[in-house]
């Protein structure tokens, strides 16, 4: 559905995104990379367990929300890519908020 436009930028990264290496245009947001490989969705609503995917883009919405690195609730939209960087799709509140308090 969507694609990415050609562009001056050539350098690359490798991120691992739902445990897939790919090699990904640097400086492109994560959201990017997600709308670009056709993720059905970026998170799941802790209620209901509805899909959401990024909306707005810039930053407002939080329906982007990724756990990147190992860190929950991160805005996909407003996070651009490194190298090496680990990004998962969310489910519910994440990892980090279902631990918290349970031990
Ligand atoms: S797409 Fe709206 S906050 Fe990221």
């Amino acid at each position: 559905m969507f694609k990415q436009l050609p562009s001056n930028q050539t350098e690359c990264v490798e991120i691992i995104l739902n445990g897939q290496s790919l090699q990904v245009t640097k400086g492109i947001s994560v959201a990017a990379v997600a709308l670009s490989q056709n993720l059905s969705y970026t998170r799941t609503t802790p209620v209901s367990g509805s899909r959401r995917a990024p909306f707005c883009m810039m930053g407002v919405c939080y329906e982007c929300l990724m756990v990147i690195n190992g860190k929950a609730n991160q805005r996909a939209c407003a996070t651009y890519v490194q190298d090496g960087m680990q990004i998962d799709c969310q489910q519910g509140v994440g990892p980090a908020m279902e631990n918290n308090g349970s031990e």
